[in-house]
């Protein structure tokens, strides 16, 4: 074998293969990612035309995998940093390849500098993901400041119309999926808030232009880090697409002094044939095989009084609420915001993380009593990175948020951010939950972040910039300590509904509170884009009042129930004013998505559409249940059938509670009658059984 032919390697998966090869300058080139290949496949990817040892002068942008700031490089560079003098150019050495556990390491060293670049590939036998990241070290005494670490550069397949997936939105309307031409150039996307953020979900998926929900390939990414983020998607003249995600944002940089190590998160990435409906399909076996902590549990029917109440309660409204909560068949109760401090508003308490001596005189037992008496499990709603001005700890630690000098400190919902990457900070939030979670029997935290930073100074720190990862990497510690020190506990990620869900918070946290509008209607378009990445087991789905609080609009019960079960069914209405027939409906409602919770949770999920007529298919074993919704019928024509996806044609398929025997081959081709009320804001539950 030719010596240059060590210099390639693949990364397999069950189905797909991602090749890389170096050059005669060491660069690292991306060579496939698609189907999988044999070794002798991959080796002949060298003949291939645009293989690195080609001439190149120019032009090989988008086809370096790592795509290190250096000479020729007028693309958007993944790893770029500045030596102690000045120089910002790399030129790394291949040093050698190093394989364990599944995870190939490739390790590069400056030629002259004292920077090890280590690049990891780690492969799964159950899942096409391939997880990759960066790690830098400095091995000298200087500093070096890291301007751009991505944690991996993908490079796709030619492809003559490549399309880019991405999920956008904001408060109250997050996850909305958009498709469109991938531009010349680079497209960032990403969050310069300190958090996640509403704004974009650290996910983008490309396909040829040509991919439907059931055919077609996928080349995906998602960026595991909840802090600030960026995804840069750069199409060159030719059209050869890369897809580059790291941590941090412009223009901060880290700076990593000598004998330091940089870690940079996971970035996972994800090829797959079989439509975008497959796509999503695999990210979420990958988030149930790989990311969540619990992934076997049935996540509990809960109930969330914060729409019931806001901030206006006494324990006995509480208990009320929990009485006719139990009564639903609701298994975890949380008491949202309002319960400590002097929060009776959202001007005060914050930070003072003790029950309100007026509602809670005997502290928070009582009431936990109550709600475990009746069969529930306990939760509660905290904002530990959050101070108001109003509150015993920011007049004691008026130094503890982040600031800077001469400038205001800008409010959010009149609150301010804690400085969480100062270690007593971290120290003093973690010892207030220790605290609580141990003097009380809370089997549950829904854990908030209700604004983004800004002014995010640190006065007397050398290194300010390093709060934007600190804090991230703090909280991460926080909740690591928390889950191993109280087992049973169970967490909930929010910030204002959906700003901080990605596969970083969810490796820490149950569920995530998908958003704060819990409209129906505008949920359904909010839950499909959550669906591409993550399963429906942690998209918390709340069934509130009608008309709904914040839209007003008003839809019927039933359509409220419908769209709440294809995720995590909870219920957040005042139960205190739902008429006998709802609340009755209701609780078989709710025993209906138990019936169904585990095709739901741990099943497959194809997203269906007819017309006006949309829903979701979950299957798990020989059970399949669809859960459909269409909001107006026009000039009284019939609703059309849905064609259900995935089926064996050959297997005949019965409806529970009717008569009705159906034939996989007819629900494929033909679809299903759903027999919708012809009136607005119909829905429908369908159960089918494969015979055997
Ligand atoms: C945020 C959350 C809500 C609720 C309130 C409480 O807005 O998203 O669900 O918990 O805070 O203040």
């Amino acid at each position: 074998m030719p010596a240059r032919e060590t210099r390639l390697w693949a990364v397999d998966t069950p189905n797909t293969s991602y090749v890389v090869a170096l050059d005669d300058h060491d660069r690292l080139h991306g060579l496939h990612w698609g189907p999988r290949l044999a070794p002798e496949q991959a080796l002949a990817l060298l003949d291939l035309p645009e293989a690195p040892f080609r001439p190149v002068v120019d032009g090989c942008d988008a086809r370096l995998d790592l795509s290190a700031a250096s000479a020729f490089r007028y693309g958007h560079n993944g790893l770029q940093v500045r030596f102690a003098d000045g120089t910002r150019d790399l030129e790394l050495a291949f040093t050698e390849a190093a394989e364990a556990d599944g995870a190939l390491t490739l390790v590069f060293t400056d030629r002259h500098y004292p920077l090890e670049v280590r690049s990891t590939y780690r492969a799964f036998t159950d899942t096409d993901v391939i997880e990759r990241s960066l790690v830098l070290r400095n091995t000298g005494t200087e500093d070096i400041e890291v301007v751009r670490a991505d944690s991996a550069t993908w490079v796709l397949p030619e492809l003559e119309t490549p399309r880019l997936g991405q999920l956008h939105g904001e408060w109250g309307a997050e996850t909305q999926l958009t498709r469109t031409a991938v531009p010349h150039g680079e497209t960032v996307i990403g969050s310069r808030r300190g958090i996640t953020g509403h704004q974009a979900n650290p996910w983008v998926a490309v396909d040829d232009g040509q991919t439907t929900e059931t055919r077609g390939p996928v080349w995906s990414t998602a960026l595991a880090w909840s802090g600030t983020w960026r995804i840069t998607v750069e199409k060159t003249p030719r059209g050869r697409v890369a897809v580059s995600a790291g941590f941090g944002h412009d223009p901060v940089s880290i700076r990593l002094r000598g004998g330091e190590t940089l870690e940079t998160p996971v970035c996972a990435g994800l090829h797959t044939d079989g439509g975008f409906a497959a796509a999503a399909g695999a990210w979420h076996d990958y988030a149930r095989a790989h990311v969540l902590p619990h992934p076997d549990e049935d996540r509990p029917v809960l109930y969330n009084s914060w729409e019931a109440t806001e901030f206006d309660f006494t324990a006995e409204d509480q208990m009320r609420l929990a009485k006719g909560a139990a009564a639903m068949g609701c298994e975890l109760f949380v008491m949202d915001d309002g319960w400590f401090g002097s929060r009776t508003h959202d001007g005060a308490g914050l930070g003072d993380w003790t029950p309100n001596p007026d509602r809670f005189p005997d502290g928070l037992g009582p009431l936990i009593e109550h709600v475990h008496g009746l069969g529930m499990r306990f939760g509660i709603w905290v904002e530990p990175e959050m101070v108001n001005p109003d509150s015993d700890l920011y007049r004691a630690h008026p130094d503890w948020v982040y600031h800077q000098p001469h400038r205001r400190r800008s409010e959010v919902r009149r609150q301010l951010v804690l400085n969480l990457a100062r270690p007593d900070v971290a120290e003093w939030v973690h010892a207030r939950l220790d605290e609580l979670l141990s003097a009380n029997a809370i089997d549950f935290v829904k854990w908030d972040m209700n604004r983004p930073f800004t002014e995010a100074g640190w006065p007397g720190e050398d290194d300010p910039d390093r709060l934007w990862f600190d804090h991230t990497r703090n909280l991460y510690a926080i909740l690591d300590r928390l889950r191993a020190d109280h087992p049973a506990l169970r967490i909930e990620s929010c910030s204002s509904g959906g700003g901080r869900v990605d596969f970083g918070i969810l490796r820490r946290t149950d569920q995530v509170w998908t958003s704060d509008n819990t409209d129906a209607v505008d949920r359904i378009a909010i839950q499909e884009g959550f669906a591409q990445v993550y399963p429906a087991r942690v998209m918390g789905a709340w069934v509130t009042d009608s008309p709904n609080p914040w839209t007003r609009r008003a839809v019927p019960l039933e359509f409220r129930f419908h769209v709440a079960m294809a995720g995590a069914l909870a219920v957040g209405g005042d139960l205190r004013v739902w008429s006998e027939e709802d609340l009755a409906r209701g609780a078989e409602l709710v025993a209906d998505y138990k019936r169904i919770r585990p095709a739901v949770q741990h099943g497959r999920r194809r997203p269906l559409r007819a017309g006006a007529v949309a829903g979701v298919q979950y299957d798990r074993g020989d059970r399949t249940v669809v859960l459909a919704w269409r909001r107006s019928r026009a000039f009284g024509y019939r609703d059309p059938l849905l064609k259900l996806h995935g089926l064996d044609p050959g297997a005949r398929y019965r409806e529970r509670g009717t008569d009705r025997l159906h034939h996989g081959a007819v629900l494929l081709s033909h679809g299903l009658d759903l027999r919708l009320d012809p009136g607005d804001y119909a829905s429908a539950m369908i159960e089918l059984v494969r015979e055997a």
